[in-house]
């Protein structure tokens, strides 16, 4: 660039940033009240700015308005290139969130709304799908089919003897498996009065199966299954009946019942149930290990528990009183930290004790997680779509924050 250009650039810049300020709220909030009315208000400062602002209203606050935006035209608001540049520019610098880690959105799963499940396996990682009974298996960015099947959904991968492992819900409970990931076929099949697999889980060399039940069975060669338990006596196929996980911690097999509550067994036929503390949230989605101990997460509250023998839990988080739903539904532990997907938020702990928000990915669940090939990946939901995110850089989980 030559001197002349120069100067004509600084005096542009000059007169830009002295009008352009208003010019680009103007034009952020001439965009908004266009396109944004259309599914629910929005305010900004206590304004409304757009839509009808009584019932459904989402309040412009500091957010990744560079992530929120495209959810939005995901579900469908429509903005040209333009706008779009120009509305997350105006929100970015007025009201942006940035996280000490970064986000990178794969590509969109081809078909299903959410990711339920999340396993690395000989060098690749799967995702279990909701909305399209899939198993999707990542080859650079972009999700390929590995299986499909006409169930609604695909839960629990999990690897056993050497092979991958998903369980089918609605309309009937099946086991799939597969020795390269590739290449499926159904393993095994529960009695007819079983909707769903939920989850799976490993325990002192056998497979178990929880169902949306609430019962359990036990596999020694993920073909003939007999009954392990009953954890929900009722024995409804319903939400609140259904195993979210099956964990072996401390040579104790624990089952986590969405809306029933914990329990546990030592020798995977007897069960008790797990009681956090009188008072505590009773239904609980998400297990992990982290540090010698395991942490579960609750379906209400987001609050987080711990126990370091089984004997004695200890709440460890719990978002924010007036928070939205607190629904802890994923675990996954990747360099050296811990993180938990509640709502649409991912936290991270270097100790389990201290949390921060590491990222906000979704307006609704984080259902998956899992290390790979030394990044972390989460799967959240996002009607009519799933999409995956990779965090692709960090900083150091102890805080403190890398140049
Ligand atoms: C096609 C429908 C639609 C349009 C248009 C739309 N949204 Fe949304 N928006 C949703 C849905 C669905 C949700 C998630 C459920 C909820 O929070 O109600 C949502 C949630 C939000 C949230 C809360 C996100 C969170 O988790 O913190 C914000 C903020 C938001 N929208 C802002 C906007 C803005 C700004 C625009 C215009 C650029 C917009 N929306 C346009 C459908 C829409």
């Amino acid at each position: 660039m030559n001197g002349r250009g120069g100067v004509a650039v600084a005096a542009f810049m000059t007169w830009w940033a002295m009008t352009a300020p208003l010019a680009a709220e103007d034009r952020a909030l001439s965009i908004m009240a266009d396109r944004c009315g259309a599914c629910h208000g929005v305010t900004l400062d206590d304004r409304c700015v757009a839509g009808d602002c009584g019932e459904r209203v989402r309040a412009i606050r500091p957010n990744p308005w560079d992530l929120v935006i495209p959810w939005m035209e995901a579900l469908g608001c429509r903005l040209s290139a333009e706008d779009k540049a120009g509305l997350t520019g105006y929100l970015m610098a007025r009201y942006g969130k940035t996280y000490p880690v970064r986000w990178e959105r794969l590509d969109p799963v081809p078909e299903g709304w959410n990711v339920v499940s999340l396993k690395p396996f000989r060098n690749a990682l799967y995702a279990g799908i909701e909305g399209a009974g899939s198993v999707v298996r990542l080859e650079g960015s972009a999700w390929r089919a590995a299986l499909t099947t006409d169930f609604y959904t695909m839960y629990g991968l999990t690897e056993f003897r050497g092979r991958l492992f998903a369980g089918t819900n609605q309309p009937s409970a099946e086991i799939w498996s597969s020795a390269d990931g590739v290449h499926w076929a159904r393993a095994g099949r529960l009695p007819s009065e079983e909707h769903g697999v939920i989850a799976l889980g490993r325990f002192r060399d056998a497979l178990y199966a929880g169902t949306s039940r609430g019962r359990i069975y036990r596999s020694v060669d993920g073909a003939t299954w007999t009954a392990a338990g009953t954890l929900v006596p009722s024995g409804e196929n319903s939400f609140h009946n259904w195993v979210r996980f099956l964990v072996d911690f401390d040579g104790t097999l624990y089952a986590g019942v969405e809306g029933a509550g914990m329990f546990r067994s030592r020798d995977g036929r007897t069960w008790e149930t797990v009681a956090l503390r009188p008072g505590a949230p009773s239904g609980v989605r998400a297990a992990g290990l982290f540090g010698g101990a395991l942490y579960v997460g609750t379906t209400a509250a987001g609050e987080v528990w711990r126990t370091s023998a089984g004997d004695r839990w200890t709440r460890v988080f719990a978002s924010a009183a007036g928070d939205a739903r607190g629904y802890v539904a994923s675990f996954a532990v990747s360099g050296g930290a811990l993180y938990a997907g509640i709502d649409g938020l991912v936290f991270r702990s270097p100790d389990g004790r201290r949390w921060e928000e590491v990222g906000h990915l979704t307006p609704f669940t984080i259902e998956a997680m899992a290390e790979f090939d030394d990044a972390l990946y989460t799967g959240t939901a996002l009607p009519s779509r799933a999409w995956v995110y990779r965090m692709t850089s960090t900083d150091s989980p102890k805080g403190g924050g890398a140049p």
